[in-house]
Formats: C-alpha cells, sequence, structure tokens
C-alpha cells in the first residue's frame, strides 16, 4: 500500500536543483544538453504519475534553501529526494549535515559525469550520505533517479 505523505499528497518526491540549473537550456548546452529545467520537470511529472508519485521539482541558488527544503522533506514525510546540488555538491558542509539530520533517503543526481570533469568537481559532499548517484546521462539522470525513488519505496533495507 502506498505510504501516504503528512499533507495526503501520495509518495511525494522532492526534486530539488541547487544554483545555475534555472538556465538548462541555454547553460553550456554541450554539457548540460538543450532541455530546460521545465522540460525535466514536465518528463518527472508524467513519470511520477505512472509511478503512483507526486513529484514537486525546485531550484534556488541559495544554498540555505536547499537545506530548508531538505528538512521540509522530512516534515512532510516525503519517499525520498532527488537532489541536484549543483555546484553546491563539491562545497557545501551545510547541504550535506541536513542529509545526514534528515531521515528521507536521498539520490544525487547529475547531468554531466563530474568525475570526467575538471578535478574540483570529482569530491561530492552529497556523496558520502546520499543513498546513490546517478550522474552522466543528462535529463535521462532524473528519470532514472524517479525509477530508483520508486524501488526505494518498496525496499528491504541492504
Ligand atoms: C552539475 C555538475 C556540477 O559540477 C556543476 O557545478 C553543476 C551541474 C550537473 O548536473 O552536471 O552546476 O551538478
Amino acid at each position: 500500500m502506498a505510504r501516504k505523505t503528512k499533507d495526503g499528497a501520495r509518495d511525494l518526491v522532492l526534486v530539488l536543483n541547487g544554483p545555475n540549473l534555472d538556465r538548462l537550456g541555454r547553460r553550456e548546452p554541450d554539457i548540460y544538453g538543450r532541455d530546460t529545467l521545465d522540460d525535466i520537470a514536465a518528463m518527472l511529472t508524467r513519470r511520477g504519475d505512472e509511478l503512483g508519485m507526486v513529484v514537486e521539482l525546485r531550484q534556488s541558488a541559495h544554498e540555505g534553501h536547499l537545506v530548508d527544503w531538505i528538512h521540509e522533506a522530512g516534515e512532510r514525510g516525503a519517499v525520498a529526494i532527488l537532489l541536484n546540488a549543483g555546484a553546491y555538491t563539491h562545497s557545501s558542509i551545510a547541504i550535506r549535515d541536513a542529509i545526514s539530520a534528515s531521515s528521507v533517503p536521498v539520490i544525487e543526481v547529475h547531468l554531466s559525469n563530474p568525475h570526467a570533469r575538471e578535478a574540483f568537481r570529482h569530491r561530492s559532499h552529497v556523496a558520502a550520505v546520499a543513498k546513490g548517484t546517478i550522474c552522466g546521462f543528462g535529463a535521462l539522470s532524473y528519470l532514472l533517479a524517479l525509477d530508483a525513488a520508486a524501488h526505494l519505496r518498496h525496499a528491504v533495507a541492504p
């Protein structure tokens, strides 16, 4: 039976996006692709409908917003957070601490493969506290992560 979130929505998934991801489609399309964040939101909503999940996508350039939203996901009983923290991935202890303090599993998402890029992108503070990471598949990374979130609903803890 599907888990009910505290606000009544079924199987809520928050999709949180950090700085510069509002520029997708125009921002370095050779690296990040031509899909906009609105395109990605539409794809996730459609796939979420198929999976019986409500997807809420947000974006902010501000680290504290991401921290607050991670806490909010716990308060609302979300089943998972998909998190593309953008450049904060590589710098933010505050986001790492928020994930550690939360009972909601976080799936780290990147459009590009940071490990195949500059050395400063190789370290992720998110990865150490995430359930898993999906990167390198462009917009498809988000869809794969949503499918992973759907599986987590019924998964037995390892
Ligand atoms: C990114 C990778 C990060 O290194 C970069 O700072 C971003 C986007 C990605 O989705 O590939 O802003 O998170």
